[in-house]
């Protein structure tokens, strides 16, 4: 059993790191992280961490590399100064979509990253929703992966009648976890088949399999980023008959325009979680953020007294 309990952040999700810390009961660790006039990192750790057990909240999002370099000088920091073991909660992955070498010459970051962070120190990662299960194998430490179906499930019940909801998958990529809230919500299921073009923006979508006429719709997919997979797919289930459509995106990374291309769209509501910060400047009143804060502190506590996390799951 490991005596102190300490978390820390970095600049990736102050907000949700606070949030995290008033569910656990627990203060944020003193730090300062900062960068020299020649962009450099530097981290200083004011709290003794010495024999702790210590969970750092950094997701790994914008800017990625900035966010990802705090996350590994944290970890050395932590490592130098005795912490007994160190929990990195990612509840965003970065660079998770490049996890297979499907062009030549081309380089799987996830992998790179997965042993960035194990090479720096890391013992444990806690995270939420992959883009793909297997990423949990890039890395040769225990990885907790949580997922955020069952905290949606719980929104879409509290919000809608569910009688004529369809959940649909953007591809066949996300079948899998469009099935697991469809089951969730006993209704019905539809894929949509996407052909992607080039490595960011164009993808083209040739068809809609599964019934969606007169359905009310939920688009459920893991990212969001440029929008533009999603708003495609939402004409593609206007055309096919679809009454309303709902979009639901664990991680709301909104590049570029995505805030206009949604507002824009046919999609009335758009549902993220909290795993990436949210700045004022891409809040719309179709944006509506789902707190992880919760889960995670249960996580985290759950971790520490080495107890199982599946209640998590249910
Ligand atoms: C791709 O496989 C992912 O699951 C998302 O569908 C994709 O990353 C979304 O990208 P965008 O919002 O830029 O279309």
């Amino acid at each position: 059993m490991f005596s102190k309990l300490k978390l820390i952040t970095g600049k990736a999700n102050r907000n949700l790191a606070e949030e995290v810390a008033r569910f656990a009961g627990l203060p944020l660790a003193d730090i300062e992280l900062f960068k020299f006039s020649n962009d450099e990192s530097f981290v200083k750790i004011n709290d003794n961490v010495r024999g702790a057990d210590v969970f750092i909240i950094q997701p790994t999002c914008y800017p990625v590399n900035d966010n990802l370099m705090d996350l590994l000088i944290i970890i050395d920091a932590l490592k130098r100064a005795s912490a007994q073991r160190i929990n990195c909660v990612i509840p965003y992955y970065g660079y998770a979509r490049s996890d297979k070498k499907d062009q030549p010459r081309v380089p799987i970051t996830a992998k790179l990253v997965a042993d960035l962070i194990t090479t720096a120190g890391a013992h444990r990662v806690i995270t939420l929703d992959l883009h793909a299960d297997q990423i949990q194998g890039f890395f040769d430490i225990p990885v907790d992966h949580l997922y955020s179906i069952p905290l949606f499930a719980r929104y879409f019940r509290s919000i809608m009648d569910l009688k004529d909801v369809v959940v649909v998958s953007p591809d066949s990529g996300g079948a899998n976890r469009a099935r697991s809230l469809a089951k969730r919500l006993d209704c019905g299921l539809a894929i949509g088949d996407k052909r992607r073009i080039s490595n960011n923006d164009q993808a083209i979508l040739f068809n809609i399999i599964g019934d969606v006429k007169g359905k009310t719709t939920i688009l459920f997919d893991d990212i969001i980023d440029t929008g533009r997979s999603l708003v495609k797919i939402a004409h593609a289930l206007i055309n096919q008959g679809s009454r309303r459509i709902f979009a639901a995106c664990v991680h709301g990374v909104l590049s570029g325009e995505a805030v206009s291309v949604i507002e824009e769209s046919p999609i009335e509501q758009l549902f993220i979680t909290n795993s990436i910060p949210l700045s004022d400047a891409k809040r719309s009143s179709k944006i509506i953020q789902l707190s992880i804060a919760e889960m995670l502190a249960i996580a985290i506590k759950k971790i520490h007294i080495e107890e199982s996390i599946s209640i998590l799951f249910r």
